[in-house]
Formats: structure tokens, C-alpha cells, sequence
């Protein structure tokens, strides 16, 4: 994941591109004044709130929100991973991709692979038609109810009997013999190599762009393993994929929900009775790359277990693995299955509107963490109720800092029996009303993030500078480094847009502060022409801080007879006093 290109990478890359181009070759832009109009693609609208600013080279939908860079724009829109996005404008920008960086394709070219993937799942779904044992593999899929359609939607196939099916049909030459090997569709043991599926209904697995990546294969009747996978190869892994994603995006651009179960039936069944916006894990945990993804997908996820014991732990394990991505804005939710139920039977049963009442009636992430919490401890008790507030610490404090967390704080101060009043005037602890607003306006504008925030969205401003001091670079306190890193690019690049400024700071820890000051929002209310006196009079106030700083310092290091003494001592707090630095000679 931690997949980096040199920052100057991206900037160059930025650079050379125009994110006008870029959208108007996805989506026909309109021209307005010095910006660019569209209906927005990421929500339905009539009238068109989305927005391209070229001087800036980010686009804003006024309706929904999003914004972003192109690379931003290719990633919602195109569905592709970082890495993905920066190569495709490099690509169209000319550029090599610098040696050393991790990409997409480390080493060789993996799109042979791709191709033979592609070619086996076409082979599969042929055998599903033709091969005369394939009539046993329809009647297995008819008997689980599934429809041609539904069937024809997820590529289902048929890997015939035998032990040499793809062999024989692809593997004429030595390459191609190697990449079956390499694709995990042909197993090597004592010298010999054979096929891995054999006589399985046959499941493709497609990544986020429709690229099949690995299958999974199911018997037809009770033999064991029940399932067969793709192992890792190059082109997948499980940690990172989910099976169904494509085609829940398919369905549905704007997806304002998925549900995540455990089967690959799960999905399908699910998908045929009207509820396409479902993934599944690949008979793994839910990892953290797969929330990460998930919460990037959809506002809202239902995670499906079964009611039972061991699926209640399981759902636990995705709670834990959810806590430090918990902001809030995004709903996570959990629902407990009926014992003996899968979705699959489940929605067979109660059909798509019983299925989504469950859904709607699904257990918030923090009940569940409370409920299950307060199971293990006798709430009766004062006792108990402390050691409530015990096992719930180290959770809590996964979670990011924010409302959200504030929220669970509170609950818990209820549960354990604290007076909720009283803990509000006591530490600002307390109920806020959700959302980005109260996030923005309690970012105070000190001097360092106005600085900040100006040449984030003024980065021409830089050249305003000349002459001023620059004591403000000795002060050691956070966002210093920050400012110099971003006078120091501008002073570099000084036609850097917005875009590319918020771009060098993608991944980094100082990210999402950077996105926020970013913000045209955050500088609303102050008049557009008085921007560049409010820039030096912000760095004015850091000069006279880092001078205070040191003559705090000076006072302490030296005493007032040493002052009458020392030439250079003394001259020195006479530029600290009048803030007038002098060359030394
Ligand atoms: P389940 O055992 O719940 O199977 O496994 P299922 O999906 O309900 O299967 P059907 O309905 O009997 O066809 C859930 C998931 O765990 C993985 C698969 O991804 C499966 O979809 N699994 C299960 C395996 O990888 N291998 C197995 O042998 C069993
Ligand atoms: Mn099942």
C-alpha cells in the first residue's frame, strides 16, 4: 500500500496536465466565465452544480461536495488507485515514471497475465454452454435458484473434468504454459502440471476496473474443499479485493450503501433479488485495505454475520478493524443473521423488502461495541460499570478524534453513570451536531494556518514576500515545517495550482489539515483583494513571535553586566527589540 512516487513526481506530473482536458474527455464540459460547468457525475442532477476551475485545476460539486485534483477525479471517476491514476496522467503527460517508485506494474508487464485470465474466463463460460458434462453444472446452479441473467452478469463458467482442460486449450507455447502457472490456474506437483478447477462451477473475480484477477470454484455437490481460490499471484490478493465490487459499482455509480457478506452465493443471490450494492470478502477477515476501500465506496455499510457465536467474534474482529477509520461520516453498521440463515437462503425467503427491512433495522457500530461491552461486566454495580469504562478506553481511543468520538464518549459517560451536564461544562465534552461545518469552524485561524491557507489558495502570493524576514523559520512549534516545505515549492514551481500544493501532501500526516486549509470556505468571510496584506501581516506576527522566542532566550543566557561587555550581544538585542535584522559584516 505504501506504494509512493517522489512528491516532485506528482507535482510534475500535475504540471504538465490540464484537468480541463482531463474531465472534458469523461464528462463534455461546459463553458462558463473563467470556470467550467457539468451535471455533476458523482450524484443525479437537472442542473449542473459541478465545477472546474482551471486557475486552481480542481474541480467542486456545489451539490454533493466532492473536489479534488484530476488524479482525485480519475480515482472517483475512473475507479482507479492512486498509484493508477498518477501513471495514467503521467502516461498522457509524457512522462517516464521515475525508477525506484513502486507502481502498478512492478517489474515485468503484467498484462499478459490480464489477457490470460480473460481468456480462461471466456473458456469457462463456453464449457458452461458446450462441454457435455456442462448440463450437471446448469442444474446445480437452477437448483440454487440462480436465473441466466444473473448468471451471465457475474461470467459464471463451468471448469470441466479432467486434468488438462486449460492445458490443452491455451497452452500451446512455453510463455503462455509459464503464465498459467504464474495465474495460479495450473498447479505444478512432482513435475507434472494440471489443472486447479476441475468440474467446479467457476467464479470470476474482477478488480475495481473489470479486469478478471483470480476465480473461485464451488462442487457441485458435498465433496471437500467445498470452495477452491485463485492463490496469490501477482495480479491478486485478498486482502485487498472484494468479490462483487465491480459489479455493485456497475449497477450503480453512487453507491449510498453496501452490505458486506461471507459467500460468493451471497452475492449472487442478493444481486438477482434486487440488492446489487453487495460485496464479499474472499474467505478472509475484513482487513483494514478492505474497509478502506469499502469506506470509500459508499456512505453507509452493513457488515452481514451469522447470529451465531462464531459469527458474532467475526463481526468483532471487522468492529476492531473499523475503529481507527470511525470518523463517523460514514455509517458502519451490523447485521446478525437468523441462526441457520445465509443472505442467501435469508433473501430467497423474505424476498428484496423483507431483506432491506432487516437492513434498515440493522445495529449501529457503537450499540454493538456498548452492548457487547456491557455483557462482560455486571452493570448492576457501580463496580461494574467502572470496569465498563475500562474495557472501553483502549477501543475509544482508536478511534480518531473528532465528533464522533466525542459522541462515543458521551455514551459511555451515560452508561457509566456520569451526569452528562456535568461533564459538558466540566471538559466541552459532549453532544455537537455532526457534520464538516463545526469541523471547519473550530479550525481557529492563528497566523501560521492563515499563512498557510493564503498560499494554499493564493500560491502567486509567494512573490509578495521579497524582503520580508524570515525569522518565523527558527520557531519550533507544528506547521513550520509545513510552511517552509510549502514556500520552498512554490518558490520552486511558481506556477503551482491549489491542486498540486494539496497533492504533495497526499498520505502524509499533515494531509487532511492541508485539504481543510485548502479550502476556499475557511477564508470566506474576508475580502479577496486584502489577501496579500493579510499574508504579511500573518508572517509578520510569526516574525515577531520567533524574536520574542529568542530574546526570551538571549535574557536567559546572558547577564546585564555581560550585555554592556559584549558588542555582539548587544547588537543583538537591539535587532530582537526593533525586529530590524542587520547583516554582520
Ligand atoms: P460458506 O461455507 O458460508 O459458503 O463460505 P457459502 O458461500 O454459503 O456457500 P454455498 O452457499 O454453500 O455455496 C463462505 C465463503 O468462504 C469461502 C468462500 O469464499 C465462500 O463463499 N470458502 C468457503 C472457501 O474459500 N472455501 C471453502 O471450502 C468454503
Ligand atoms: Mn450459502
Amino acid at each position: 500500500m505504501a506504494g509512493r512516487f517522489p512528491p516532485e513526481f506528482k507535482v510534475d506530473v500535475l504540471e504538465r496536465t490540464d484537468i480541463v482536458g482531463v474531465i472534458n474527455a469523461r464528462l463534455p464540459l461546459k463553458r462558463a466565465g473563467s470556470i467550467y460547468k457539468a451535471c455533476c457525475p458523482f450524484h443525479d442532477e437537472k442542473t449542473p452544480s459541478f465545477t472546474v476551475t482551471p486557475s486552481r485545476q480542481t474541480y467542486h460539486c456545489f451539490g454533493c461536495g466532492v473536489h479534488g485534483n484530476a488524479i482525485d477525479f480519475l480515482i472517483e471517476h475512473d475507479r482507479l488507485s492512486f498509484l493508477e491514476a498518477v501513471e495514467e496522467l503521467a502516461q498522457q503527460a509524457g512522462l517516464e515514471v521515475p525508477a525506484g517508485s513502486e507502481t502498478t506494474h512492478p517489474g515485468p508487464d503484467l498484462r499478459p497475465l490480464f489477457d490470460l485470465l480473460d481468456q480462461a474466463a471466456a473458456l469457462y463460460r463456453q464449457q458452461l454452454r458446450r462441454h457435455p458434462q456442462a448440463p450437471r453444472a446448469v442444474e446445480y446452479l437452477k437448483g440454487r435458484g440462480l436465473t441466466g441473467e444473473v448468471a451471465a452478469a457475474f461470467g459464471l463458467g463451468y471448469a470441466p473434468p479432467g486434468w488438462d482442460f486449460l492445458l490443452g486449450s491455451l497452452g500451446g507455447d512455453l510463455p503462455v504454459r509459464e503464465r498459467l502457472l504464474q495465474s495460479g490456474l495450473v498447479i505444478e506437483q512432482d513435475g507434472r502440471r494440471y489443472d486447479r478447477f476441475r468440474d467446479r462451477v467457476m467464479f470470476p473475480i474482477r478488480d475495481r476496473r473489470g479486469r478478471i484477477i483470480g476465480f473461485g470454484g464451488r462442487v457441485l455437490g458435498n465433496e471437500k474443499p467445498k470452495y477452491l481460490n485463485s492463490p496469490e499471484t501477482p495480479v491478486f490478493h485478498k486482502g485487498r479485493e472484494l468479490y462483487g465490487l465491480y459489479e455493485a459499482q456497475e449497477a450503480n455509480r453512487r453507491l449510498d450503501r453496501l452490505l458486506v457478506v461471507e459467500g460468493y452465493m451471497d452475492v449472487i443471490a442478493l444481486s438477482q433479488f434486487g440488492i446489487p450494492y453487495v460485496v464479499a470478502t474472499l474467505g478472509t477477515a475484513t482487513s483494514t485495505e478492505h474497509l478502506k476501500l469499502l469506506l470509500r465506496c459508499a456512505p453507509e455499510l452493513v457488515f452481514c454475520f451469522d447470529g451465531d457465536r462464531a459469527g458474532r467474534d467475526a463481526a468483532w474482529k471487522a468492529l476492531e478493524t473499523a475503529l481507527p477509520l470511525a470518523t463517523g461520516r460514514q455509517q458502519v453498521r451490523f447485521l446478525f443473521l437468523p441462526e441457520g440463515d445465509d443472505p442467501d437462503t435469508l433473501v430467497r425467503r423474505e424476498g428484496r423488502d423483507g431483506f432491506e427491512q432487516r437492513l434498515g433495522a440493522a445495529t449501529p457500530l457503537s450499540d454493538f461495541l456498548f452492548d457487547r461491552l456491557a455483557e462482560q461486566v455486571d452493570m448492576s454495580s457501580l463496580d461494574g460499570r467502572a470496569r465498563l469504562a475500562t474495557l472501553a478506553k483502549p477501543l475509544l481511543d482508536k478511534v480518531p478524534s473528532g465528533v464522533f468520538r466525542d459522541m462515543l464518549g458521551t455514551r459511555l459517560a451515560d452508561l457509566v453513570g456520569v451526569a452528562r451536564n456535568r461533564l459538558n461544562t466540566v471538559t466541552g465534552f459532549g453532544r455537537r451536531p455532526a457534520g464538516r461545518q463545526t469541523e471547519r469552524s473550530r479550525l481557529t485561524l492563528t497566523p501560521l494556518r492563515l499563512a498557510v491557507a493564503l498560499l494554499l489558495q493564493q500560491p502567486r502570493l509567494a512573490c509578495r514576500l521579497q524582503g520580508l524576514g524570515e525569522d518565523w523559520r527558527q520557531l519550533e512549534k507544528p506547521g513550520v515545517g509545513l510552511l517552509s516545505a510549502l514556500l520552498d515549492l512554490i518558490a520552486a514551481y511558481p506556477d503551482i495550482t491549489t491542486g498540486a500544493l494539496v497533492e504533495r501532501w497526499r498520505q502524509n500526516d499533515e494531509g487532511s489539515f492541508v485539504q481543510r486549509l485548502a479550502d476556499p470556505a475557511i477564508l470566506a468571510d474576508r475580502a479577496a483583494d486584502g489577501q496579500e496584506a493579510e499574508l504579511l501581516g500573518a508572517l509578520e506576527a510569526l516574525n515577531q513571535e520567533a524574536r520574542e522566542v529568542e530574546l526570551e532566550k538571549l535574557y536567559q543566557e546572558t547577564s546585564l553586566s555581560e550585555f554592556g561587555e559584549n558588542e555582539e550581544k548587544r547588537r543583538l538585542l537591539q535587532e530582537l527589540l526593533t525586529g530590524r535584522r542587520h547583516n554582520t559584516p
